[in-house]
């Protein structure tokens, strides 16, 4: 199938002229995760690091979107991985900027795959990311114009970057039809009471003014993020704060729904727990056999990944089982 596809674009010019080059890249199978810095063009600061959910049906099925929920931190992001991530591609990639003679001063979103514990360079970009700046901006603590002001004066190797000892999640709502087509211009109630929940911002993107109220105007038209003392309560709560909110169509995923945490305590146990960690295929082959459809692949792939990872870093099988339930 790939030498029929090469044979079409290279020697048919399937594309014309932009047929003349082929570029083949590796097949990363992993979990996608974000990281987020600002360079002052010579050194940088990681501001924070999340993961987003694409696709818009629940249990992370149908059509990819721009990104449908996101959490921040991301489970399996522990000092080890990202300490891979700063050598192996943050500091080569703010090096090369400089040594082409470039003067970036900006945010660098660095789209990741993580395989096996080794991270991929999937995209960058000259910016931050929708739904990842609703929860990387609330977990940052230390002033974000203060950092813009570093990096634009070449300080920002002495800036101290702090982070919320706390999880967050931001779940958005679209209109009926999005990524598809969608009808504009409905009536949005409820953000002002959203907006008082505690621990709780509601982002407006896809909204307009019409006749003194907030009407829908695009696909993406606001997220509602929520600070907890976990990931599960901190989406639990999102999706809470968000059934304040309604317009017509109005559809949100609902994306870490119940989960039998019951059958996973009664099957881990059971198992040879050695084969497991050593094989993170079968790892995931079971997490995908316990799944009842209603949790998206990436969840279970990166559910499968953390607890790799954790089990071989620091955890025995009985805090590992606990940590499946608070996961999930
Ligand atoms: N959520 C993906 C992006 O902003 O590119």
């Amino acid at each position: 199938e790939a030498l029929s596809s090469f044979k079409e674009m290279l020697q048919k010019k399937q594309f014309g002229d932009a047929s003349d080059k082929v570029v083949i890249e590796q097949f990363l199978e992993g979990v996608e995760v974000s990281v987020f810095a600002l360079t002052d063009g010579e050194h940088y600061q990681i501001i924070g690091h999340a993961k987003d959910y694409k696709r818009i049906g629940e249990g992370d099925t149908g059509l990819n979107t721009g990104g449908m929920d996101c959490v921040s931190p991301v489970p399996f992001m522990d000092s080890a991985f990202m300490d891979k991530i700063k050598t192996q591609i943050i500091e080569p990639t703010i090096q090369g900027i400089h040594l082409e003679g470039l003067v970036y001063k900006g945010f660098v979103f660095f789209g990741l795959m993580n395989c096996k514990g080794n991270p991929y360079v999937i995209e960058y970009n000259c910016r931050l990311g929708d739904p990842e700046t609703e929860v990387i901006l609330p977990r940052l603590q230390t002033d974000l114009v203060s950092l813009l002001a570093a990096a634009d004066n070449g300080t920002l190797e002495d800036v101290n970057i702090l982070y919320q000892d706390a999880s967050f999640a931001t779940v958005m709502a679209v209109s009926g039809g999005y990524p598809g087509s969608y009808q504009k211009n409905f009536p949005i109630q409820g953000i002002d009471i959203a907006k008082q929940l505690p621990d709780t911002l509601v982002f407006q993107a896809g909204t307009g003014f019409q006749e003194n109220s907030i009407v829908t105007s695009g696909g993406r038209v606001l997220t509602v993020t929520c600070q907890g003392k976990d990931l599960q309560n901190a989406v639990q709560k999102a999706q809470k704060a968000l059934g304040s909110i309604h317009f017509e169509a109005m559809y949100f995923r609902k994306p870490y729904v119940s989960f039998n945490t019951a059958s996973i305590r009664e099957i881990l146990p059971s198992r040879n727990f050695a084969f497991l960690i050593d094989d993170y295929t079968e790892l995931q082959e079971i997490f995908r056999g316990l799944n009842n459809g209603q949790i998206g692949s990436d969840v279970l792939d990166e559910m499968s990944c953390n607890a790799k990872l954790k089990y071989e870093t620091e955890f025995s099988q009985a805090i590992l089982t606990d940590k499946f339930s608070k996961i999930i």
